[in-house]
């Protein structure tokens, strides 16, 4: 962790980013943010307002804006949403500056953290599985070529997967 002061959370759906970033960011003494929460404290809206009125190309321009906005800053973990990492610039810019690590879960994982889940509207209205098994074939690989380390967050709890970060970086 010399240079670079930022760690970048990227991964799936149910993979954990949020908890764990704010261990991370405990233990590290860094400070937090959340693409999401930040995208809602912005817009004063829940994210499924922002994809209801403004679709999701309207909602994925206001991630990109927030990503480049957060990144500015030096010392903080940033948990970005799942889907951020479709945007080149995205993972440019999340490659130039910080540390970039993916947390891997299984699809069953996911299915059973985001179950009871109202927040997310790409898990509305379809199978969840279905849907998370078709955004894994587009989005693994993209986890994968941004990624500076990744860890598996199924069989841990969220500070033992902190811990593991904090001994890799
Ligand atoms: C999304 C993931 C969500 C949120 C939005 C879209 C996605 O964030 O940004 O619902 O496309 O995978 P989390 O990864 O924090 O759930």
């Amino acid at each position: 962790m010399a240079e670079k002061r930022n760690i970048f959370l990227v991964g799936p759906m149910g993979a954990g980013k949020s908890t764990i970033g704010k261990h991370l960011a405990d233990e590290l003494h860094l400070d937090f943010y959340d693409s999401d929460q930040e995208i809602e404290r912005r817009t004063g809206a829940d994210i499924a307002w922002v994809f209801d009125l403004e679709g999701e190309e309207g909602f994925r321009l206001r991630e990109e804006d927030v990503i480049n906005d957060l990144t500015e800053m030096q010392g903080i973990v940033l948990a970005t949403g799942g889907g951020s990492v479709i945007s080149k610039n995205v993972r440019n810019r999340l490659a130039a500056r910080g540390i970039v690590v993916y947390l891997q879960t299984t699809i069953d994982k996911q299915v059973a953290r985001t179950q009871r889940d109202k927040r997310r509207p790409l898990l509305q209205n379809n199978d969840p599985e279905t849907v998370l098994r078709n955004l894994a074939e587009e989005r693994n690989p993209l986890y994968e070529e941004v990624a500076d380390y990744v860890v598996q967050t199924d069989d841990q709890s969220a500070r033992a997967v902190a811990t593991q970060i904090i001994e890799k970086i």
